[in-house]
């Protein structure tokens, strides 16, 4: 085991960020953990320090100033704006690709250049800066299609048309979203059917782990109905992903994937996230992310058994072979709680009341959440919190978890009743 960090530093704000925080505590070598921003569950285990996750340089003054040896990075936005590549140059070794690695979230385009270029299964596209190229294109193939734009967009960037009538109307709003670039770009895909899967992959150059199964569920309503959210609840393992699967998805996409990467002349060291459709075809990427899933990480990361801290590090300092990853084998199963409304407007400042004690199987990650001026915990996003429970089925799992949902008192609370049920209908 390399030795390791004494000070780490996890850059975030969402449930991601808080399983992140838990998982380096429950490190044996006790590291010194502070985070920034946090939230108000973050900033009851660890100081938190109030800079955003998009100040590059207070960020990088923070992390001089604490003497952190280590910077856990968990979204895009500062990855892609070269957080990692500043704290670098400073020789302060961090957790999360560099910019150009950060470019495969950011950019749907190279994305599927580089999945074209390497032969792994995706989707057949073709981009288009004009909107009538683009429709021209879309009344050439079958609907239901696929509308992307090329840019980080929040989760508002796909859109799956049903109709060629709601893809042309597609095409126009992609184009005209704002951060996009002038002339806004956009990809025009196949639409995939199948089950979908979130497999998080922790790489270092050409080496790589991956980490426990997951399924996130990204409508906002039961039975996968209503718009796309960041994530309304996991569980993991996700069975459909059976181990003769996992191997070939292993050989078809991500050992060509993570070659590939390298052989772009990217030394990537982070997460690799790849969204994986499990077509009757056989597996397909809809998209990389180049950081932990939310709420992905927050079931993923509860089962693994294995120092988080020294997985961590190891792939950033480039000896992730070492690391002899152990998982749990009970299932861990992630109810969001969000704010009635999300992912449209939605109100801020609820109180939230959190049952107390915990039972031992049950961990409230907080997400969307702050202290109001008399100290009560309230609600401050879209996703508010992550009720991850562990349980030796899934059908105990779910059970657990909706207990505490039920539970949790807040003026504002929405939650999906169906987090598992794919699976547990399976069983
Ligand atoms: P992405 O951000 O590319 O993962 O897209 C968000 C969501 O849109 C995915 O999780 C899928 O549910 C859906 N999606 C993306 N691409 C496709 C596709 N080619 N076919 C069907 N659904 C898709
Ligand atoms: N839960 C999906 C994501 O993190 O992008």
């Amino acid at each position: 085991m390399a030795s390791l960090p004494r000070s780490v530093l996890v850059v975030g704000s969402g449930g991601r960020e808080h399983a992140l925080v838990r998982a380096l505590l429950r490190s044996p070598s006790r590291p010194r953990v502070i985070a920034a921003p946090g939230n108000a569950g973050i900033a009851d285990d660890v100081p938190c320090f109030p800079i955003a996750a998009d100040q590059i340089e207070g960020l990088v003054s923070l992390a001089q100033k604490e003497k952190v040896e280590f910077v856990v990075v968990g979204p895009e936005v500062p990855l892609s704006l070269g957080l990692v590549d500043r704290l670098s140059t400073l020789g302060i070794p961090a957790y999360g690709p560099k910019a150009d690695g950060a470019r495969l979230e950011a950019s749907k385009i190279y994305t599927k250049e580089i999945l074209q270029k390497y032969r792994i299964p995706t989707a057949a596209a073709a981009f288009f800066d004009s909107a009538d190229a683009a429709i021209a294109y879309v009344r050439s193939r079958p609907a239901p299609i696929v509308i992307k734009a090329d840019g980080l967009a929040a989760g508002k960037g796909v859109i799956v048309a049903q109709t060629h009538a709601e893809a042309e109307a597609g095409v126009r709003t992609l184009l005209a979203l704002p951060g996009q670039g002038r002339p806004g770009k956009i990809l025009v895909e196949d639409c995939l059917t199948g089950e979908e899967t979130s497999l998080l992959v922790v790489v270092s150059g050409r080496d790589y782990i991956i980490l426990p199964t997951s399924q996130d569920h990204k409508r906002i309503g039961d039975g996968d109905t209503g718009p796309n959210t960041g994530g309304m609840g996991t569980y993991s393992p996700a069975e459909v992903v059976t181990p003769a699967l996992l191997e070939q998805i292993d050989r078809e996409i991500v050992r060509p994937s993570v070659d590939g990467i390298a052989a772009e002349g990217i030394d990537f060291r982070g997460t690799l996230f790849i969204g994986i459709m499990l077509t009757p075809e056989g597996p397909s990427v809809l998209e990389y992310n180049t950081r932990f899933g939310d709420p992905e990480t927050q079931v993923v990361l509860p089962r693994v058994s294995s120092d988080v801290l020294d997985l961590l590090w190891s792939a950033a300092i480039g000896k992730l072979s070492q690391h002899d990853l152990q998982v749990r084998p009970e299932h861990a199963l992630c109810v969001v709680i969000a704010a009635k409304g999300y992912p449209e407007a939605y109100p801020k400042g609820d109180v939230i009341q959190l049952p107390a004690p915990l039972p031992p199987q049950i961990t409230v990650f907080h997400a969307g959440t702050a202290r109001n001026g008399a100290g009560q915990v309230v609600t401050a996003g879209g996703r508010v919190l992550g009720v991850t429970a562990i349980g030796s089925t899934l059908p105990a799992a779910a059970e657990a978890a909706y207990a505490i949902c039920d539970q949790v008192v807040c003026s504002s609370k929405y939650f999906r009743r169906d987090i598992g049920a794919k699976q547990l209908k399976r069983q």
